[in-house]
């Protein structure tokens, strides 16, 4: 078994890296309604970091989270096997992912790494199973 490098210990290049990405997300962010802007940035074995921000819309449940936005660009770069995220606000605690995001990261990610931080410099770090425990998953279905 190969050891799996910790790409988002605190000070690591890495997690720098993905923390400026999803921040600069965050910027990009259409949050004209709930006023509480979010980035994501995930990162995939190839390396590649994809971002993803949310975009709400008038008719509110339209509106999508960061973190299915960066997951739905990926996909369709291509790439599924993703290592880490992270999740920038502007709030005063780190804030957690939401439950429909949490099911659609572990569908492709059920270890995935997680840090959310704050503009104010606050982090938190989960993995996806302590987020999401006993997950209906494809496993569930026979699958994979
Ligand atoms: N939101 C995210 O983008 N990610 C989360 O993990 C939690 C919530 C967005 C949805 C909505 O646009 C705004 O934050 C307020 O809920």
């Amino acid at each position: 078994m190969t050891a799996r490098v910790d790409e988002l210990a605190a000070g690591t290049r890495m997690r720098t890296v993905l923390t400026e990405r999803a921040m600069a997300a965050m910027e990009r962010a259409y949050a004209p309604y709930s006023g509480f802007r979010v980035g994501a940035a995930l990162l995939a074995s190839d390396g590649s970091i994809t971002e993803g921000c949310n975009v709400e819309n008038a008719s509110y449940p339209a509106g999508i989270c960061a973190e299915r936005g960066a997951v739905s660009a990926a996909i369709a770069r291509g790439v599924r096997d993703f290592t880490a995220l992270v999740i920038a606000t502007e709030a005063e605690r780190p804030t957690s992912p939401c439950g429909i995001c949490r099911q659609v990261m572990i569908e492709f990610a059920p270890r995935l790494e997680i840090v959310s931080v704050t503009r104010g410099g606050a982090d938190a770090r989960w993995t996806m199973s302590d987020l999401l425990p006993e997950a209906f998953t494809p496993t569930s279905l026979g699958r994979r």
